[in-house]
C-alpha cells in the first residue's frame, strides 16, 4: 500500500530529527545544528551532523559520507525497511497513517477543494479592492500608511458589505455549498437555514501556510465596530494553535538573520515588513502555543517576543514564560523586547523618529529588538516583581518560588545551569553577610550519623550548595577529606576524553572538596570545551603546560590499580566506572535535595513542589539503580577507608 507524499512530508515536519538521533548518538547541540560520534563509522572525533532546519532536516557524515533524513536514519540503525520505519515514527508522534484507499484521497481532494476555495475568495477580496465597492477598504489601508506594494505583497483586500457577495461568487464558480461552509468562508444560520457571508464590510488579511496557500483569513472592522478582528474559524486546512502570520515570508530572512521576531498583530507583522524588518511574524489572537514556539525554533535559536511595556504585556510575557520553561533545550531560548506603554510595533515603526532615545521609526525598533532581555532575566524580575525581600520568610519565598519554576524546565542540563545562575544571583543580592545567613533557606544541622561514609565530604549548609563551585568544604581545605575518589574521577576523564562531551556537565556539577583537585577539573573542562578533538595524550601535555603536573602524577600513581581509570580501559569500561563513581559522590547532595523537597512539600502542596519532590526522588533512584546495575567491587572499594 503506497503512502500518501503529503503524509510522508508531515511525518518529517512533525518528528525531531535530533531526537531520534539523539536517542543513538550523544549529540553536542547547538540550535539548529548538532554533532556527534558517527554511527556509521567509527571514529574518535565527531564528523557526524545533524541540521534540524525548516526545509530538509537531515543528518550528514563528513567522515564517511553517510546522508539522511530520520526515515533513513531509522532503517540504516535499526535495520528496518521503508514502511516499519515510517509506522515506527508515526506511532512515536502519534500520528495515524492514512490508508491510501478511497477515503484518504477523498480526504486529499477535499483539502485541495478548500484550498481551492480560499484562493478564490482571496482573489476575490483582492479584486474589491482595486473597485468603487472597495473604496473604503482601500482608503482605509491608505489611511494606515500602506503602499501599494505592500497591499499586494500581503495581499490585502475587502470584503464588500452585504451578505451574499463572496456566496455568489463562490456558486457561479460552481462550489458546493457545503464546501463553502466547511472553508469558513460562509456561516449557516441554524434557525432560518440561511446562509451567507462570514465577512462583510471589512478589510481582508489572507494567512498563508508557510507554502504561501491561502489557509484563513482574518477580516478588521472599519471602525469600532465589534469584534474589531474576526478570523477563520478551525478548519481541515486552518490550524490557530499552529500558524503563524506571514511566516511564509519571513521564513528565508529569519533563516539567514537568524532572527525572527513575534508580534501581536497582523498590523504590526505588516508595519515591521515595511519598515525593513520582513522576518516578523504574529499567532491569530490567540497566546503563543507549544506548537508556535517550536515552530518558532525552526528559524532561530532565540525567537525575540514583543510585548507592550504595559500591565497586559507584562502578563503576555509571563504566559509566554511559563510556556517555554519546559520546552528548554541548550540553545534553544526566548528573549523578550519590551516596547514604549501603549505602543505596538505598528505605532512604534509609524512614530517620528527625532535620533535618539524616545523617538519611533526603524531606528528605534531596532533599538528595542537589540535591547531585548534574556528570559534568565524576564524569569527573575517578574519573579521577583511586587515583593520586598526585608524578611527571611519574603526572601525565602522568594527563592522558593524561583527554584519552583526552574524545577519547571524538563531539561537536566538546562536546569542545572538555571538554578546555577540563580542561586548565584541570589547570593549576590543577599551578599550582606548579615542579610545572607538571615536568608538563607533551608539550612539544616549537621548529620554526619546519616550520611556515613560521606560525613566528611558531604556539603554543610544549603542542600544547593554543590551549585555554586567549590562549596565550603573546598573552603575549608583537605582535611580529611578522602581524595581517591575525586581523583578517579579525573583519571578517567584525563584518560577518555570522548566521556568529557559526554559527562562533562555532570562533572561540572560535583565539587571537589580540594582545591588543586577542583582547579584541574574546572581545566579540563574548559580545555574539552574549547578543544573538543583532543586526544588524550595532548590533553594531558595542555594540563601539564597549564601547571598541573603535580597533582597529575600523584593522581597517576593513587590511581594505577584502578582497572577502569586506565588508559588501557575500553570506552565502555571506563564509562560505566565514571558513572558509578559519579552516582555515589552526588549522592548525599541528592539525598539533602530530596529531604529538603519533601519538607517543602508538606509545608505547601503546590504543584511547583510536587514538582521538585518528584525530580529529587528519581534523582534518588536513578543513583540507586546506577549502584545496582553496576556493583563494581572495585569501585565501592574506593569509598571504603
Ligand atoms: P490589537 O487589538 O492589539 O489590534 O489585536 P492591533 O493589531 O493593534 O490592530 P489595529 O492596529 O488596531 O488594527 C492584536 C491581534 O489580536 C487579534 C488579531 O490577530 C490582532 O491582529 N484580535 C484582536 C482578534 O483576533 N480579535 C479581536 O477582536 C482583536
Ligand atoms: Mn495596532
Amino acid at each position: 500500500m503506497a503512502l500518501l507524499p503529503q503524509f510522508l512530508e508531515e511525518l518529517r515536519r512533525r518528528v525531531s530529527i535530533s531526537d531520534v538521533v539523539g536517542r543513538r548518538v550523544r549529540l553536542n547541540r547547538r540550535g539548529l545544528q548538532a554533532t556527534g560520534l558517527c554511527p556509521f563509522h567509527n571514529e574518535k572525533s565527531p564528523s557526524f551532523h545533524v541540521y534540524e532546519g525548516p526545509d530538509e532536516p537531515h543528518y550528514h557524515c563528513f567522515g564517511c559520507g553517510a546522508h539522511g533524513d530520520v526515515i533513513t536514519f531509522v532503517m540504516e540503525t535499526e535495520g528496518m525497511q521503508f514502511r516499519d520505519a515510517v509506522e515506527k515514527l508515526a506511532g512515536e508522534a502519534g500520528l495515524e497513517i492514512p490508508r491510501d484507499n478511497p477515503e484518504a484521497r477523498e480526504r486529499a481532494e477535499r483539502q485541495d477543494t478548500l484550498a481551492g476555495v480560499m484562493e478564490l475568495s482571496a482573489k476575490f477580496f483582492e479584486s474589491q479592492l482595486g473597485g468603487s465597492a472597495g473604496r473604503a477598504g482601500l482608503d482605509y489601508f491608505r489611511r494606515r500608511g500602506l503602499t501599494p506594494e505592500t497591499m499586494k505583497r500581503f495581499r490585502l483586500g475587502f470584503a464588500p458589505d452585504g451578505f451574499e457577495a463572496l456566496k455568489s461568487k463562490l456558486a457561479k464558480e460552481n462550489i458546493p455549498e457545503a464546501v463553502s461552509l466547511e472553508s469558513g468562508m460562509l456561516v449557516k444560520n441554524e434557525e432560518t437555514g440561511r446562509v451567507y457571508d462570514r465577512f462583510r464590510g471589512r478589510v481582508m488579511f489572507p494567512i498563508m501556510d508557510p507554502k504561501g496557500r491561502v489557509i484563513a483569513f482574518g477580516g478588521r472592522a472599519l471602525g469600532d465596530e465589534k469584534p474589531k478582528y474576526l478570523n477563520s474559524p478551525e478548519t481541515p486546512l486552518f490550524h490557530k494553535g499552529r500558524t503563524l502570520y506571514n511566516l511564509n515570508h519571513a521564513q528565508k530572512p529569519a533563516r539567514d538573520k537568524n532572527e525572527i521576531i513575534v508580534v501581536e498583530g497582523y498590523m504590526d507583522v505588516i508595519a515591521l515588513a515595511e519598515g525593513g524588518f520582513p522576518h516578523a511574524v504574529a499567532p491569530l489572537g490567540t497566546a503563543l502555543t507549544e506548537d508556535h514556539i517550536q515552530l518558532l525554533w525552526r528559524f532561530s535559536q532565540e525567537p525575540i517576543l514583543c510585548f507592550d511595556g504595559d500591565n497586559a504585556g507584562q502578563k503576555a510575557a509571563a504566559r509566554g514564560v511559563e510556556r517555554v520553561l519546559p520546552l528548554l533545550k541548550p540553545g534553544l531560548s526566548l528573549r523578550f523586547a519590551w516596547l514604549p506603554q501603549g505602543q505596538d510595533p505598528d505605532d512604534l515603526i509609524r512614530g517620528p523618529a527625532n535620533g535618539g532615545g524616545a523617538g519611533g521609526g526603524a531606528g528605534a525598533m531596532r533599538q528595542i529588538l537589540e535591547k531585548a532581555q534574556p528570559l534568565v532575566d524576564v524569569l527573575w524580575t517578574e519573579t521577583l516583581a511586587g515583593r520586598t525581600l526585608d524578611t527571611p520568610e519574603r526572601r525565602s519565598g522568594f527563592r522558593r518560588d524561583l527554584l519552583g519554576a526552574i524545577n519547571r524546565i524538563a531539561d537536566k542540563g538546562v536546569m542545572e545551569d538555571y538554578r546555577r545562575e540563580m542561586l548565584n544571583r541570589l547570593d549576590q543580592m543577599f551578599a550582606n553577610p548579615a542579610q545572607a545567613r538571615a536568608g538563607q533557606v533551608q539550612t539544616r544541622p549537621q548529620n554526619a550519623q546519616r550520611f556515613g561514609r560521606f560525613a566528611n565530604i558531604r556539603q554543610p549548609g544549603s542542600p544547593f550548595q554543590h551549585l555554586d563551585g567549590g562549596g565550603e568544604a573546598a573552603r575549608r581545605g583537605t582535611a580529611g577529606v578522602k581524595r581517591l575518589p575525586y581523583e578517579v574521577l579525573l583519571a578517567v576523564l584525563i584518560n577518555h576524553p570522548d566521556l568529557l562531551h559526554r559527562h562533562g556537565e555532570a562533572a561540572a556539577l560535583i565539587p571537589i572538596p580540594d582545591r588543586q583537585l577542583d582547579k584541574l577539573k574546572g581545566a579540563l573542562l574548559d580545555l574539552a570545551s574549547r578543544h573538543p578533538d583532543l586526544e588524550a595524550g595532548d590533553l594531558k601535555n595542555h594540563l601539564m603546560d597549564l601547571g598541573f603536573s603535580g597533582p597529575i602524577e600523584t593522581l597517576v600513581r593513587h590511581t594505577g590499580t584502578i582497572r577502569f581509570a586506565l588508559p588501557s580501559a575500553g570506552l565502555a569500561q571506563a564509562e560505566a566506572g565514571l558513572l558509578h563513581v559519579m552516582a555515589i559522590l552526588r549522592e548525599p547532595e541528592i539525598e539533602v535535595e530530596l529531604e529538603a523537597a519533601a519538607r517543602a512539600l508538606e509545608e505547601d502542596m503546590s504543584q511547583e513542589n510536587l514538582d521538585r519532590f518528584q525530580a529529587a526522588q528519581q534523582q534518588k533512584l536513578e543513583v540507586e539503580s546506577r549502584r545496582r546495575d553496576l556493583d563494581l567491587a572495585e569501585t565501592e572499594s574506593l569509598f571504603k577507608s
